[in-house]
Formats: structure tokens, sequence, C-alpha cells
């Protein structure tokens, strides 16, 4: 009994070594990829960074609901308001968009803002007949 209570005792450390250890790699990870991201200027599809918009401001950023839509914004307002959410002092009542800002890069940033821009506020004839 004595023995397993030992055991337990040097797995329990063991582990909390262990988990000690992945926390610390996760955290240098999450530390590293931006830095690397800015230094590297890595190569990234607009697109697919935009993919990831339209779960809350709909298919192309025409927004169905009450999150506004960002389609046919001028360029200069999304970068705009972009930078704003990520920035120190993102626009008070900010809810999501300030985390999810700061893991976008200034290149990014224009990338989407360049994106969104250029699809109009509304479907055309051809894209509602296709729906
Ligand atoms: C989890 C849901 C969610 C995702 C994903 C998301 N947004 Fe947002 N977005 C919001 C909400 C909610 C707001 C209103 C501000 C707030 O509360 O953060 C907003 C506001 C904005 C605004 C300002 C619009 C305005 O008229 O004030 C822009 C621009 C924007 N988002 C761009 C993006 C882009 C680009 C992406 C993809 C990289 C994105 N958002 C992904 C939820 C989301």
């Amino acid at each position: 009994m004595r023995y397993l209570a030992t055991t337990l005792l040097k797995n329990e450390k063991l582990m909390h070594i262990a988990r000690t250890a992945l926390g610390a790699a996760a955290l240098l990870g999450a530390l590293a990829a931006p830095g690397l991201a800015a230094a590297d200027q890595p190569i990234f599809d607009a697109k697919v960074l935009a993919a990831a918009c339209a779960n809350c401001h709909g298919t192309d950023g025409r927004s169905p609901g009450s999150i506004p839509s960002i389609a046919g914004r001028p360029e200069a307002i999304l970068k705009q308001q972009l930078q704003a959410f990520k920035s120190d002092t993102p626009p008070a009542g900010t809810t999501v968009m300030n985390r999810l800002a700061k893991g976008l890069s200034d290149q990014q940033i224009d990338a989407l803002a360049q994106h969104f821009s250029q699809i109009s506020r509304s479907p055309s004839a051809q894209e509602v007949a296709k729906q």
C-alpha cells in the first residue's frame, strides 16, 4: 500500500511536470506563430481567410441576421474597422472581433478588406437564380 502511494505520488508529480511542459510548449507555439507570420510573410489565400468570416457574417459577407453585413463596404472602411478591432483599444461594445482581429496580420487585414469590398452588397440575379 505504501508502495502504491509513493508510486501514485510519483506519477502525480510526473503528470504535473508533463502537463507543465506541454502547457509551455503550447504557449511557445502560440507566441512563435504570429512572430513567424510577420517575419516570413506567409502566403495566404484571402478566400480561405474570408471563409472563416462567413459563419457569422453570412456567405460572402452578406449577413442574414443581426451581425452586420460586410460585403460591398468600402475597402478603406473595412481596413479601418479591422485595425480598430485589432488595436489595444477596440470600439466600446465589441464582443468577438477584437479577439479575432488580433490574430490577423496587417497584410491579412488588407487582403480581407479588399476581398469583401469587391463583393456586391446583394447577390446578382444570376447568383439568386443559382440558389
Ligand atoms: C464569431 C462570429 C464572427 C466571426 C467569425 C467574424 N465576425 Fe466580424 N463581427 C462579429 C460581430 C458580433 C461584430 C460586431 C462587433 C463585435 O461585437 O465584436 C462584427 C463586426 C465586424 C466588422 C464591423 C462591421 C460594422 O459594421 O461595424 C467587420 C469589418 C468585421 N466584423 C469583419 C470580419 C472579418 C473580416 C472576419 C473574418 C476574418 C470576421 N469579421 C469574422 C462577429 C464575427
